[in-house]
């Protein structure tokens, strides 16, 4: 008998090349004839190049080209396509940001290329740019959403009619999504045909927007991306350092490796909106909610990116309530292209609507979790649809009862240990959980091991091994049997790109059902074939177990089988659709997260002690890589709450542009994290019913951390992050 890894503790089928260094990143390729480019960025915010001097960086040893907007190649404008940026890299000499691509040495080293940037000279005209957020108006929206009781005129009548109001207005700086890996790309070109090494989230995707930008066809780009050191959105388009790199190797005739330094990774491959909303509540006295408003105005550059979207993840769906109004407003500001980022708008989202719960909580002396469930919705407050399954109840149940809720000071700054002031808080999370389509191949292989396929890539999360488990046990073999292939775009078109906490919920339904045909297949073959012991037998005769084909007393495994028939494999490929979005149901993961904090009497200095969640995912594929991935976004959290920010200044540079100046959470800012979800599979997402779980634990952790300060303190801070000289 064979037992289904699903849901079990499964190593990394990666792991070993991974911690041996012997998994090839985008850097890693070292094609023969290859040269090396370094970018040059502009150090103006706003305005013209008016010319460069390129000569001594030219007479350079070793430079073999320099490339301005003087002195350009050409490279397509793929904007309406799925471009990231609204203009053409080096196509004009507008600079629209500081930090925007101005030019490109290529050298026959990758310390040449570097020294004879720095020898090329840029005059500028510039004005001051757009940069502040906090001195900005409201921004504009394509309109708000609401619902609104009968009789109820506007959401400011139904806020006005409530005993208990609450108004709220938190604010963030931009973040960073810095990948540990930098963005990288080797372009080598064979006649009129280009292989891209880089990361990518959907190799599929990218290789269109590298071919719509080269003005080739799609079939003569392939993108290689087999190992990702993270993306979190910043490796969901092909950004221009890409779309430069095999323009310039096309131009040169020689493969060309681009690799962005740490500092021009904060201006080039997006980053989170600065967002500053406003929610108001208006309760009963006992919490019931008569009125929820979220108002956000969030960065959105001249140059394009992504919308924020706060508001529409977070109180759109989570509470129920008889007024509702969300209006998400957009900024036009001189900054580099945004990019979704890490649970992009529920995040900053949840910290907002999860604050001013708090805050509600306080006001009306109602335990927060109490609260929560008063307002509990089975509907989606706007839009009215059912979830597919929803037990976040027993998320909040079960998840104080594992922390020790009931051990809470109930006045906020009432528990010390000596100089420590001690706090606890929660807040909900929550994050779409559907499933898009994908595709897969599955191959018997007369080795006697399967191939596992699917276009879909693995930046850390732990997509390999997802292909194994999920081909294991659709075919009741062990994971070692499997061999996983992914990160490729030649593979069967339509995988599930790794956006959207999507890879693992849309692609285990595509590998199932091409294991189903593969089966299929291999039954077929074995009728059909002359060779095989099952020549000439109905089919239905015949079935498959566990890696066996028999038929009556006849039975033989796959391998022999398939080298009894003289066929080195038998393949299958199948496309599943994804979920109808606007179908009756929505889709939605679900958790609580409860965190206690010790902040320092005299210095301020806080650290986060413990911290327990629990999650409604739907059924776990891989319970080790699934409790990693919901950590990492916990540690998010903890960063989000307490660390990450990149103020900008007046002439559009940001504050921080590398990992010491730009922090990001470390061993000794984690405590040991209590991870634990629920088992309910979600009949509605998929047969197997897993949702998505990658960016859900990012999501109302910071409110939890934000919280836990206040119980502690006695003082809310609204502007992210919450740092010591806040709290003196
Ligand atoms: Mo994600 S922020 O959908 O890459």
């Amino acid at each position: 008998m064979s037992v289904s890894p699903i849901g079990r503790e499964t190593a990394r089928v990666d792991g070993p090349l991974k911690v041996t260094g012997r998994a090839p990143y985008a850097a890693d390729y070292h094609p023969d004839g290859l040269v090396y480019g370094h970018l040059i960025l502009a150090t103006v915010g706003r305005g013209t190049v008016r010319e460069m001097d390129v000569s001594l960086a030219e007479a350079a040893p070793g430079v073999l080209a320099v490339y301005t907007p003087f002195r350009s190649i050409r490279i397509i404008n793929d904007f309406a396509g799925r471009g990231a940026e609204n203009y053409t890299v080096l196509q004009d000499t507008t600079v629209r940001f500081r930090g925007q691509i101005i030019g490109l040495v290529v050298a026959d080293t990758l310390e040449r290329a570097r020294d004879a940037a720095a020898l090329v000279t840029a005059e500028y005209t510039s004005t001051t740019p757009r940069t502040s957020l906090a001195d900005s108006g409201p921004g504009t929206s394509p309109g708000a959403e609401q619902v609104l009781a009968p009789g109820v005129g506007s959401i400011d009548e139904a806020l006005a009619s409530a005993p208990v109001t609450i108004t709220t207005t938190v604010s963030q700086h931009a973040q960073h999504h810095v990948a540990m890996e930098p963005h990288a790309t080797t372009a080598v070109w064979q006649d009129d045909q280009l292989t891209l090494y880089c990361g990518s989230q959907g190799p599929q995707r990218h290789a269109s927007a590298i071919a719509a930008s080269l003005g080739v066809e799609p079939a003569k780009v392939r993108v290689i991306a087999r190992y990702t050191g993270g993306g979190f959105g910043s490796r969901v388009p092909a950004w221009n350092e890409a779309k430069l790199c095999a323009a310039a190797a096309r131009a040169l005739g020689r493969p060309l490796k681009v690799v962005l330094t740490r500092e021009q990774l904060f201006t080039t491959v997006g980053h989170r909106s600065a967002v500053r909303q406003t929610v108001r509540l208006g309760a009963e006295s006992d919490g019931r909610l008569i009125a929820l408003s979220h108002e956000s105005d969030a960065e959105m550059p001249a140059v394009a990116g992504w919308p924020l979207m706060p508001a529409e993840g977070t109180s759109a769906v989570l509470y129920r309530t008889p007024n509702i109004r969300i209006d998400q407003r957009l900024v036009t500001l001189d900054t580099p292209s945004t990019w979704a980022m890490r649970g992009p708008g529920e995040a900053p989202g949840a910290f907002a609507v999860e604050t001013a719960f708090d805050e509600l909580a306080t006001r009306t002396g109602i335990d927060p979790v109490e609260l929560r469930l008063r307002n509990y919705a089975v509907r989606e407050p706007l839009g009215g649809r059912r979830f597919s399954s929803k037990y976040l109840d027993q998320c909040y149940r079960v998840g104080a009862m594992r922390f020790g809720w009931d051990r809470r000071p109930r006045r906020p700054r009432s528990r010390t240990d000596g100089d420590w002031l001690i706090g606890m808080g929660m807040a909900t999370a929550i994050y779409q959980g559907g499933r898009g389509s994908s595709s897969a191949r599955v191959q018997f292989r007369d080795d006697g091991r399967v191939t596992v396929a699917s276009g879909t890539s693995d930046i850390g999360t732990g997509a390999w091994t997802m292909l194994a488990v999920a081909g294991a046990d659709a075919l009741g073999l062990p994971v070692a049997a499997m061999v996983p292939e992914l990160g490729d775009s030649a593979l069967p078109p339509g995988g599930s790109a790794a956006v959207g906490s999507g890879a693992t919920a849309s692609t285990v339904p595509a590998v199932q059902a091409a294991c189903r045909s593969a089966v299929t297949a291999l039954i077929r073959a074995a009728v059909e074939n002359p060779r095989s012991p099952f020549h000439g037998l109905d089919p239905a005769d015949v079935r498959y177990r566990q890696g066996r084909v028999s038929s009556g007393r006849r039975s033989m495994g796959f391998r022999d089988l398939l080298r009894a028939m003289g066929v080195p494999d038998v393949q299958a490929v199948e496309n599943t659709e994804g979920i109808d979005r606007d179908g009756p149901y929505a889709f939605q993961s679900f958790g609580a997260h409860f965190c206690e904090v010790r902040v320092h009497r005299l210095t301020g200095d806080i650290r986060v002690s413990r911290f327990t969640s629990v999650f409604d995912v739907g059924t776990v594929i891989n319970a080790r890589t699934a409790r990693s991935q919901l950590i990492g976004g916990i540690i998010w959290g903890i960063g989000g709450a307490l660390l990450e920010s990149d103020p900008i200044e007046p002439d559009g540079r940001y504050a921080a542009a590398n990992m010491a100046d730009y922090l990001v959470p470390v061993n000794a800012d984690v405590p040991a994290i209590d991870v634990h979800w629920l088992d309910h599979p979600d009949p509605q997402v998929s047969e197997v019913g897993a949702r998505g779980l990658g960016e859900l634990g990012n999501v109302g952790s910071a409110a939890a951390v934000g919280n836990a300060v206040f119980n502690a303190t006695g003082i809310r801070v609204r502007d992210l992050p919450i740092t010591l000289d806040k709290l003196l």
